[in-house]
């Protein structure tokens, strides 16, 4: 959840000229109330209210101004987050050899070399109150560490694009593909494996990146595989091969590594495969488990974690038939190819045993599966009385040792907070060992909420390719 915080909300003040203010003030205790409602605060910069509450300009490059002052009034660090990844002795656009980047830079020495890149009137300001900030660009290995120094610089970085093979272009595919295409200077998009390519060509995607066999596009080698077929085969074979070939692989198939855990935790050990993509959507479900488990503290888990299951549910108690509401969630993008996985639990149940893998490394030793496709008229009439919603919860419980799953419909008390997810929306509640709680909430299917997940495992591991990369370059 992210809360938008306009200058006003933020007591952003500024003064001196119109166009060109200098931040004077923040309301750091608004901030703080911000942070308890929402995990993302969203912030325009460039722009603060005078005394007079005039909007006033931060002038050239102001952003960069706003993030420094507020990162230095609330006492946090700055990432700026530029189209280059760092500083350089020279512009890296003008033509010549590729001059070196730093690393670390003195003030002094950023204001000599980062030209239009950072305001100038913002590095001073950092000088002034000691701070240090990183310039950085996303994807990007390392940033440059501007502060007291001293100045040390790095040989010519290896950048080189990711070779890519996306296997699979629908809902999310074409997200993912759509996010690639827009990266041409981290990703090089080598085939995309689909069906039939005629519609694709109709839909923008070049012909020549288009194949239909998977076997001669992963063939011509790729360092990075994003599996997006869904199903268990040919997924789960390509994903185990390509593997043990040494690419990276990314994939959103929560069947294949839940049915395949054996053969693939070792990758996901080591980095080599990420799914977050798997549960949850845009929700960091798997995320979040891995590192409350690393503190050894989760009890249980409940969660809604079916968007398809989700808005049926919706639209049943809204009074709509439930094959007209299983038609407009495929129709919305939601539901697997083949249906019966989102509505008889069974998609739910993979997702469960992914969280039990992340939360307590080990498989459920006991679990009871009851989809929404038996759901009785009188369960929905339930759901529709004031006060109730009609959810597929499941849950995981670790008690004695062992771990017990369950997946079935429940009408829950509107407070409870899985009662307030809707349509595709997904919901978890982690219960502590401590007895606190861990609520997270977003969208948990579609083609964006799901894109954004898989792009956040390929910008990790691009990261790790870029560092071995590098650090491969510097022992040569
Ligand atoms: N079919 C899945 C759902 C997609 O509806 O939740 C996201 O995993």
């Amino acid at each position: 959840p992210a809360r938008l915080l306009d200058p006003t909300a933020l007591g952003l003040r500024a003064e001196g000229p119109a166009l060109d203010a200098e931040l004077t003030g923040l309301d750091t205790e608004a901030l703080e109330r911000a942070f308890t409602q929402a995990h993302v605060a969203v912030v325009p910069g460039f722009c603060a209210r005078d005394e007079l509450g005039r909007t006033v300009l931060l002038g050239r490059g102001g952003s960069d101004f706003t993030a420094l002052f507020i990162a230095e009034r609330a006492g946090g660090h700055c990432v700026l987050v530029k189209d280059v990844d760092g500083l350089y002795e020279r512009d890296p656009a003008l033509p010549g050899p590729r001059p070196r980047r730093l690393t670390v830079a003195t003030w002094d020495d950023s204001l000599r070399v980062a030209g239009k890149l950072v305001q100038p009137k913002t590095i001073r300001f950092a000088q002034q109150h000691r701070q240090s900030f990183t310039v950085g660009a996303v994807g990007a290995a390392h940033g440059t560490l501007i502060g007291p120094g001293p100045t040390r610089t790095e040989g010519s970085s290896v950048a080189e694009p990711l070779d890519v093979v996306l296997l699979g272009l629908g809902t999310v595919g074409r997200g993912v593909y759509e996010r690639l295409a827009a990266h041409p200077g981290n990703f090089r998009i080598r085939h995309i494996v689909v069906r039939e390519t005629a519609r694709h060509v109709a839909a923008g995607v070049p012909a020549a990146l288009l194949t239909t066999d998977a076997e001669a596009a992963l063939a011509s080698g790729c360092d990075l595989v994003i599996e997006l077929l869904g199903g268990l085969e040919p997924a789960g074979s390509l994903i185990e091969r390509e593997l043990a070939n040494g690419a990276r692989v990314v994939t959103a198939n929560k069947a294949v590594v839940a049915t395949r855990w054996g053969a693939l935790a070792g990758y996901a050990a080591s980095g080599q495969l990420a799914f977050a993509a798997a549960a949850g959507g845009a929700v960091p479900v798997l995320e979040t488990l891995q590192s409350l488990a690393d503190a050894g503290s989760v009890r249980g888990v409940r969660a809604v974690i079916n968007g398809t299951c989700n808005f049926i549910l919706d639209e049943l108690t809204r009074g709509i038939a439930y094959a007209d509401a299983l038609a407009e969630a495929q129709a919305l993008g939601f539901a697997e190819r083949d249906p019966t996985a989102d509505v008889s639990g069974l998609d739910a149940e993979h997702k469960l045993r992914l969280c039990s893998l992340a939360a307590w490394g080990r498989e459920p030793d006991q679990l009871e599966r009851q989809g929404i496709d038996t759901v009785s008229a009188a369960l929905v009439a339930q759901g529709q009385a004031p006060g109730r919603a009609l959810k597929l919860v499941a849950s995981l419980r670790h008690e004695d040792g062992r771990v017990v799953a369950r997946i079935a419909p429940e009408v829950l008390p509107a407070e409870d907070f899985l009662a307030g997810a809707r349509a595709e929306g997904n919901r978890a509640e982690i219960t502590l060992a401590d007895g606190n709680c861990v609520r997270l909430a977003g969208k948990g299917a579609g083609r964006w909420p799901t894109t954004a997940a898989v792009l956040g495992d390929v910008w990790t591991l691009s990261r790790a390719a870029s560092v071995e990369a590098a650090a491969a370059a510097a022992a040569a």
